[in-house]
């Protein structure tokens, strides 16, 4: 059932409940998600992204019971991922004439995903516009590498709504579709894990895009992500977040995340975790064993903190393999502006120190010179040492 978002502006997308991962398993959704769709029904009608693939039978049937197919004038196409592109071919089965319109690169990703070059395509780019009748136009905006190099927004004239594809989004089911209707708690944190998983790593393109975006002086009511609520209460709101978020984001936190074979590192954080708590008692400091936590829920900790400490035993004279795989992931999400500390225990060579230490520098991190380096099972004279690295850290 098509729902409405502004006059004949309405959503046909899929709320998608059962929803558990993301990006293969990279990104682990807890709260459902949507892959929105819109139509529009002005003297044109325009459909904008399409569902995810395994919803394309379900998606195609709400959409006749809502509009005659043939009468859809034009595809927009903001994106070619999978999750807004995954009907496309469904939908072409029955209106393989309409034209679709997208980017340079969308054309690329589309055909290389679906190979049909021979649907009617419709490369447009920045400033670009498309009249729907009524008075109104759609006017496209490039959004290159937020976060794919084919992302595109969308903005209709009048109603003055974006439709922002991933940008804005949150993986979070909103069945009652608006942001002021959801529950504001989780409307934000999964407004911010979506950023900091997704979008940091191109925050400066992020920054860059949002001053272009306002340069235009275009007014908007709406902004109609393809994920999650819809922005009609709080554009403005969620508009700055990303302003902050894009510039080397930073809480009063510290973050400190390990694992431990046994528990000699584990006693290690948690000693740091009361250094930097007595040296700093404003700083929030949270404590993670990395094989108990969801990483994705970690990632937005450490995008958070001004300072993370990172731990491991040395093992094979190297580190935990848990913690080698979320140090490849911190990396991936190049955090800016962030201080790091290393600690962990050995029994013989030592290594796992060096490691980290290594690896926080690779990923961008200031590492400070001290560090908690303790043999066998530490006393309490050796972990004295957690003193001068919360110091480091909180200075
Ligand atoms: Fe929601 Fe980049 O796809």
């Amino acid at each position: 059932m098509k729902k409405q978002v502004k006059n004949n502006v309405y959503w046909v997308g899929k709320i998608d409940w059962e929803l558990e991962e993301f990006h293969g398993s990279d990104y682990s959704v807890t709260v459902g998600s949507s892959q929105n769709s819109y139509l529009i029904q002005e003297e044109k009608t325009v459909l904008i992204d399409t569902v995810w693939s395994p919803h394309k039978d379900e998606f195609v049937e709400h959409l006749k019971e809502e509009v005659d197919l043939n009468s859809i004038d034009y595809i927009i196409m903001n994106h070619g991922e999978v999750d807004h592109s995954g009907s496309l071919p469904r939908l072409m089965e029955e209106i393989p004439d309409v034209p679709i319109y997208c980017t340079k690169n969308a054309l690329d990703s589309l055909v290389g995903q679906y190979h049909h070059p021979e649907w009617n395509f419709k490369v447009v780019k920045t400033g670009d516009s498309l009249d729907i009748g009524n008075g109104k136009k759609l006017v496209f905006v490039e959004m290159r590498m937020l976060h794919w190099p084919d992302s595109m927004a969308t903005y209709l004239t009048s109603d003055n709504i974006l439709f922002s594809n991933d940008a804005f989004g949150q993986h979070y089911a909103v069945e009652e579709l608006f942001d002021d209707l959801a529950e504001q708690g989780l409307l934000w944190e999964q407004a911010m894990k979506y950023y900091a998983n997704i979008l940091n790593p191109f925050s400066k393109l992020v920054a860059k895009k949002l001053e272009e975006i306002l340069a235009l002086n275009l007014p908007i009511d709406i902004i109609a992500p393809s994920h999650g609520a819809i922005w009609r209460d709080r554009p403005g709101d969620i508009v700055e977040a990303y302003a902050k978020w894009a510039n080397a984001y930073q809480e009063d936190r510290i973050t400190i995340f390990y694992d431990s074979m046994w528990e000699a590192t584990t006693a290690m954080a948690h000693e740091l975790a009361r250094e930097i708590s007595k040296a700093s008692p404003s700083t929030k400091v949270k404590v993670f064993n990395v094989a108990q936590t969801d990483r994705n829920d970690l990632m937005t900790e450490v995008f958070r903190s001004k300072a993370v400490a990172v731990g491991s035993p040395t093992v094979g004279r190297d580190i935990l393999t848990s913690m080698a795989g979320i140090l490849h992931f911190v990396k991936e999400l190049h955090f800016e502006n962030k201080k790091a500390a290393v600690f962990g225990s050995y029994g013989w060579s030592g290594e796992g120190n060096k490691i980290l230490r290594e690896k926080m520098t690779e990923a961008g991190f200031q590492v400070v010179e001290p560090e908690m380096k303790i043999k066998w099972k530490p006393t309490a004279e050796d972990l004295k040492q957690a003193v001068e690295v919360a110091k480091a850290l909180t200075e």
